[in-house]
C-alpha cells in the first residue's frame, strides 16, 4: 500500500496556468485580489460567534476577567500558525490550501485526514455560529429561551431555521457580492470598535478583581464522569478544576475557535495578484486586527459586569442592557445578527468547495463533485452538509461544538507546521517568495503551542475527535484509496 503517495508541487502550482483541455479557459480564476481584499475577507470570516458568545461563556465557566488573556494566547498561537501558512500559501498558491499542501508534502493519507478535519471545522463551525445567531436574535426580539437560548433550550429552533434558509441560498448559488461582504465586515468591525469606545466609559475596575479567579474543584454535572476534564488533568490524575491558570488555558483552547477561519485566506492563493507579498500581509493583518479587537471587547465586557453575571447567549449586547444602555444593547444585537449571517453562509459554501476538491481528486465519489447545470453549485454535497449542520445546530450545546472545531483546527495547524519543515528538507530549492522566519524554531513552537492547547481540551472532545477520524479512515480505505486519481494514474502506467 502506498499511503504517502504525493502530488507534484509543479502540478499544483501550474494547474491554474494551463487548465486541462476539458475545462473551458473561461473557468480560470481571476487573479485580482490584493492584501487589503484578503484582510477584508479574513475579518469577514473570522469575527463571529467566538467573540460574541464564547466570551461570556468562558469568562463565566473558566477564566473570569482573564478571558482576555485567553484570547491573547489563542491569537499568538494563530500568529505562529499563520507564519507557517504564509510560506506555503505564497509558494504553493492553491484553492485547496492545507489539504493540497499535505498532498504535496507528506502524502495522501495525511491530506485526507486534513480534508476530513476541514469538513469538521466548517460544518461544526456553521452550527456554532447558527446557535450564536439564534441567541442574539432572541435578545433583540425577546424570544423564548426554550427555543432560542443556550441556557434552557432543548431544541434550538432558531439555529435550525437559519441553517435551512442559508442552505437554500447556498444551493441556489447566490454569490455574495463583494459590496455585501464588505458591508458586513464594516458592520462587524464597527460593533467591536463601538463596544470598546462606549463600554470603556462604563468599566468598573472592581469587576476586574480577581483577574484570575482562584482555582476551585469542578462543580455540577461537568465533573460527573470526569470526561469533561482537560486531557492533561485526566492523564496526570490531577483533580479537575475550574478557573485558576489551568482555567485560562482551557478557555484559550476553546476561544481558539474565534480565530478559526483565517486559514481560508490561504485558499485564495490562486486568485491573488502577488501571492508572495499579499498572502503574508493578508494572513498576519487579519490576525493582528482581530486580536486587538477581541482583547479590547473582552476587557470592556468583563469590566462592565461581574463575570458571574454575564449572559451565556448574548453577552456583548447584554452587558449594555445591564448598565442601562438598552439602545446600545439593541443596536449591537441587530448588528451581531447581521454579521453572523455571513459567516454561516460562507461556511456552508466552503463545505461545497471541499467536497468538490475531494471528488476531483477521486477521494470521494464523483456524485459529490457534480455541479447543478443551472445553479452552478455542488447540490448534493451542499444539501448533505445542510442536513448535518441543521441537526447539530438544533441539538448540541455550543461549547461542545466549539471545542470540536478548536481541536480540528489546531490539528490542521500542526500538520501545516510539519509540512513547512518537511518541504524545506525535501525541496530546498523550491522558490519561496515568503519564508517562515527562524525555521525550524517557529514551526516547532507552533506545534508545541497547538498540542498544548489541544491537551487543555476535554477528554470527551478528544474521544469525539478520534471517532470522527476513525469514520474518516473507514471512508478512505473503503473508497478513496482505490479510487484516487493518483491510484488510477499509477495503474495506467505501463
Ligand atoms: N471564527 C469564527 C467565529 O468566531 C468561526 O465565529
Amino acid at each position: 500500500m502506498d499511503l504517502t503517495r504525493r502530488k507534484a508541487v509543479e502540478d499544483v502550482v501550474h494547474q491554474n496556468d494551463a487548465p486541462p483541455a476539458d475545462i473551458d479557459s473561461e473557468g480560470r480564476l481571476h487573479q485580482d485580489l490584493r492584501a487589503r481584499d484578503l484582510v477584508g475577507f479574513g475579518i469577514g470570516i473570522v469575527i463571529g460567534t467566538g467573540i460574541f458568545t464564547l466570551t461570556g461563556l468562558q469568562a463565566k465557566e473558566n477564566a473570569g476577567p482573564a478571558v482576555m488573556v485567553s484570547f491573547l494566547i489563542a491569537g499568538v498561537v494563530s500568529l505562529l500558525a499563520a507564519l507557517c501558512y504564509a510560506e506555503l500559501a505564497a509558494a504553493v498558491p492553491t484553492a485547496g490550501s492545507s489539504y493540497t499542501y499535505a498532498y504535496t508534502t507528506i502524502g495522501e493519507v495525511f491530506a485526507w485526514v486534513i480534508a476530513w478535519d476541514l469538513v469538521l471545522e466548517f460544518a461544526l463551525g456553521a452550527a456554532v455560529v447558527a446557535r450564536g445567531w439564534s441567541g442574539y436574535l432572541a435578545g433583540v426580539f425577546n424570544l423564548p429561551d426554550r427555543w432560542f437560548a443556550e441556557e434552557g433550550s432543548v431544541v434550538n429552533v432558531g439555529a435550525i431555521a437559519i441553517v435551512l434558509v442559508l442552505g437554500w441560498v447556498a444551493i441556489r448559488g447566490i454569490r455574495e457580492s463583494k459590496w455585501l461582504t464588505n458591508g458586513l465586515v464594516v458592520i462587524k468591525v464597527s460593533i467591536c470598535v463601538f463596544v470598546i469606545a462606549v463600554g470603556a466609559f462604563h468599566i468598573d475596575p472592581a469587576n476586574l478583581v480577581p483577574f484570575v479567579p482562584p482555582a476551585e474543584p469542578s462543580t455540577g454535572d461537568s465533573s460527573a464522569d470526569g470526561l469533561r476534564a482537560p486531557l492533561w488533568q485526566f492523564l496526570s490524575g490531577v483533580e479537575p478544576t475550574q478557573f485558576g491558570i489551568a482555567g485560562v488555558l482551557v478557555a484559550a483552547a476553546v476561544v481558539f475557535f474565534a480565530y478559526s477561519g483565517f486559514e481560508a485566506v490561504a485558499n485564495l492563493g490562486e486568485e491573488t495578484r502577488e501571492p508572495a507579498r499579499d498572502m503574508p500581509l493578508g494572513l498576519l493583518g487579519t490576525i493582528g486586527i482581530c486580536t486587538v479587537l477581541y482583547v479590547g471587547v473582552c476587557l470592556v465586557v468583563t469590566g462592565m459586569v461581574d463575570y458571574r453575571d454575564l449572559s451565556e447567549s448574548d453577552a456583548v449586547a447584554d452587558v449594555f442592557d445591564q448598565v442601562g444602555l438598552e439602545w446600545a444593547g439593541l443596536l449591537i444585537g441587530i448588528a451581531a445578527v447581521a454579521g453572523l449571517t455571513s459567516v454561516i453562509l460562507v461556511d456552508i459554501v466552503a463545505m461545497g468547495r471541499i467536497g468538490f476538491a475531494l471528488a476531483r481528486d477521486g477521494l470521494l465519489p464523483p456524485v459529490f463533485g457534480r455541479v447543478h447545470g443551472r445553479w452552478g453549485t455542488p447540490v448534493l454535497m451542499t444539501a448533505a452538509t445542510v442536513g448535518f449542520v441543521a441537526l447539530l445546530a438544533g441539538l448540541v450545546p455550543i461549547t461542545v461544538l466549539a471545542e470540536m472545531v478548536s481541536i480540528g483546527t489546531l490539528f490542521a495547524f500542526v500538520v501545516v507546521a510539519v509540512a513547512v519543515v518537511v518541504l524545506r528538507r525535501t525541496r530546498p530549492d523550491m522558490p519561496r517568495p515568503f519564508r517562515t522566519p527562524l525555521v525550524p524554531l517557529v514551526p516547532i513552537l507552533a506545534v508545541a503551542c497547538c498540542v498544548g492547547l489541544m491537551a487543555s481540551l476535554a477528554v470527551e472532545t478528544w474521544l469525539r475527535f478520534l471517532v470522527w477520524l476513525l469514520i474518516g479512515f473507514a471512508v478512505y480505505f473503503g473508497y478513496g484509496y482505490r479510487h484516487a486519481r493518483l491510484a488510477r494514474r499509477a495503474a495506467a502506467k505501463p
